[in-house]
């Protein structure tokens, strides 16, 4: 039986027992929508995707290899008819078009390090002044990452990677060199994307690039080097640019929300919170208050001590260090996707040790919850509005941006263009965005994940993000939209949900173009075929006559010498 599938049950399980309270955290009753729109000029919309996700052309225009260059094939992840392609700045184009016809306030993008630095070309640099300027014409606010998980190998294999501090002063370095190149036209910039998978995933289970398993000691470094990296690149702009460009730097933070399973049982409320804390609290606490969580000090260091390890397996910041990294955000980056139900469990120190088993605490998940997509996104939109109130009472009301928030859909599904769940899902969480806005979280844009289906990491290309069905065999990629772009776009043009008949309506309308545009999608798998001949088939047979006709003459002019 499969862990998923256990859990599941335990949580049935659990509920029986523990009955269905209505929290009154938010004095909300789950499910009841709100109808309203968002004040005017406040809340801005837009999509986003990321340089390795969606560029392509890994080996193009100079470009150095980056980690997941070297990971995903050896995890047979990739699939080399994507990156055949160069970066085509007619599919550029094609795409603000997309964009601009949904009126999206902003787009969100990550600069691919290894494209433009330390190995870098001037075509890498010319590609992302392009981007950024065919945005800007056309009214698009683009909102820039720097690091969204795409180390430049060298880096890697030279110093470890993020597992050695020498990354503070190359990352600053490149930050540095975007914002001399970059910076007089974007005026968001985000330092790292979700460094908890980084950390995590990079460094502890070795599911992400580069694949390291340093269990119970790998993420602390790493995440540790990476805040002090946040915080360095944060005082670059500061002290240097700040006064002559006028942007803002800020975090993106992944969180899950975590709900007590047993909201009565105190051990249960604490596991919950500890989930949070373990999870975004460890970035943003020293970002916003100088140092980690003292959760963590204290799950980590008790721990640590009962191995019989003389120091805290989770790194200390100098009083220097902390005073240098606090406040060192101007808006906070949150990427939100799904909700787990916490529950206490204690993990004897004694058997060996990992950052999973440091949190005393188990995730479960209600089988009731949709999981149209990857196994790990359940729909659970209140989770949203829960984490937004947390984040305002933990660190004092700051400026947010939702950098990412979206479901994707299982393979089977893949050419199924009317997305009803997309729908569903956007509506709900949106909504719950809506009314954290009206509790009084200080939400200033909303990112939806993601414009594109795309590369999906460790998932490969099998789970889709995308508001765009992008046909990843056919050489020119073509985009299909799916039915959530026409529900988006509906809620971008209205500012919100006005009223229930109209919100009614835009599912039937949305639904209604769907349908066509699957029929143009069902019709693609030929010119796919059409391609694979010609790019393919073609040259092989060329080739091959031509070594015939070789083998031939040689025999003919033996024959006669
Ligand atoms: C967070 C990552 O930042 C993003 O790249 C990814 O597509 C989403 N999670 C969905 O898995």
């Amino acid at each position: 039986m499969s862990l998923q599938r256990m859990l599941k049950l335990l949580y049935a399980l659990v509920l029986c027992v523990s009955a269905n309270e209505d929290f009154d955290w938010t004095k909300n009753e789950r499910g009841s929508f709100y109808y309203g729109t968002f004040p005017t000029g406040r809340v801005f919309l837009g999509a986003g995707g990321s340089a390795y996700q969606t560029e392509g052309a890994w080996d193009k225009d100079g470009k150095g290899m980056s980690i997941w260059d070297v990971f995903a094939p050896k995890k047979g992840k990739d699939l080399p008819q994507r990156h055949r392609r160069p970066l085509l700045r007619r599919i550029l184009q094609d795409d603000i078009t997309l964009m601009k016809d949904m009126k999206f306030n902003h787009y969100r993008f990550s600069i691919s390090w290894p494209r433009i630095f330390p190995n870098g070309s001037k075509k890498g640099i010319k590609y992302y002044d392009d981007l950024i300027n065919m945005l800007l014409d056309n009214n698009i606010t683009p909102i820039v990452t720097l690091y969204h998980w795409d180390l430049p190998q060298v880096l890697h294999e030279k110093y470890g990677g993020w597992q050695n501090a020498s990354m503070v002063n190359y990352f600053n370095d490149f930050a540095n060199l975007c914002f001399e190149r970059f910076g007089d036209r974007v005026k968001y910039w985000i330092t790292f994307n979700n460094p908890w998978s980084s950390a995590v995933e990079g460094y502890e289970t070795g599911e992400h690039a580069p694949g390291l398993k340093l269990k119970g000691t790998g993420a602390y470094k790493a995440a540790h080097h990476i805040i002090k990296a946040h915080a360095k690149v944060w005082h670059t702009y500061d002290t240097q640019w700040r006064s002559k460009q006028k942007g803002l730097v800020g975090i993106s933070l992944l969180a899950d929300w975590g709900e007590p399973v047993d909201i009565t049982n105190q051990r249960d409320i604490e596991a919950a919170e500890r989930y949070v804390q373990f999870y975004m609290g460890w970035f943003a606490t020293p970002i916003f208050n100088g140092d980690y969580p003292q959760v963590m000090k204290d799950y980590i260091g008790r721990k640590s001590a009962q191995q019989g390890l003389g120091t805290s397996r989770l790194p200390v910041f100098s009083s220097q260090e902390k005073s240098y990294i606090k406040g060192t955000c101007d808006f906070l980056g949150i990427g939100h996707f799904t909700t787990r139900y916490i529950t206490q469990k204690n993990y004897p120190s004694g058997r060996g040790n990992s950052y999973f088993t440091d949190r005393d605490l188990v995730e479960l998940v209600d089988p009731r919850w949709p999981d149209p997509g990857s196994e790990w996104l359940y729909s659970v939109p209140w989770g949203f509005r829960r984490l937004l109130n947390f984040v305002k009472t933990q660190y004092g009301n700051p400026m947010i941006y939702v950098t990412e928030n979206g479901v994707s859909e299982k393979v089977q599904r893949c050419t199924d263009l009317c997305d009803e769940w997309r729908m569903q899902y956007f509506k709900d969480y949106i909504n719950e965005m809506l009314k954290a806005l009206k509790d009084g979280v200080n939400v200033k844009g909303y990112t939806a994940w993601s414009l594109l289906d795309k590369f999906e990491w460790d998932e490969g290309f099998s789970e889709r993000f995308g508001l765009f069905y992008v046909d990843f065999l056919n050489k020119n990629k073509p985009r299909y939209p799916k039915a959530s772009v026409q529900y988006y776009k509906r809620i971008i043009s209205s500012n919100g949900f006005p009223n229930q008949r109209e919100v009614e309506s835009w599912r039937r309308k949305a639904t209604e173009t769907c349908s066509s545009s699957n029929q143009l999608l069902a019709a693609d798998p030929l010119t796919s075929h059409m391609e694979m001949v010609t790019e393919i088939v073609v040259p092989t047979v060329c080739t091959l006559c031509i070594l015939l006709a070789a083998v031939f003459l040689m025999f003919l002019l033996r024959g006669r010498f």
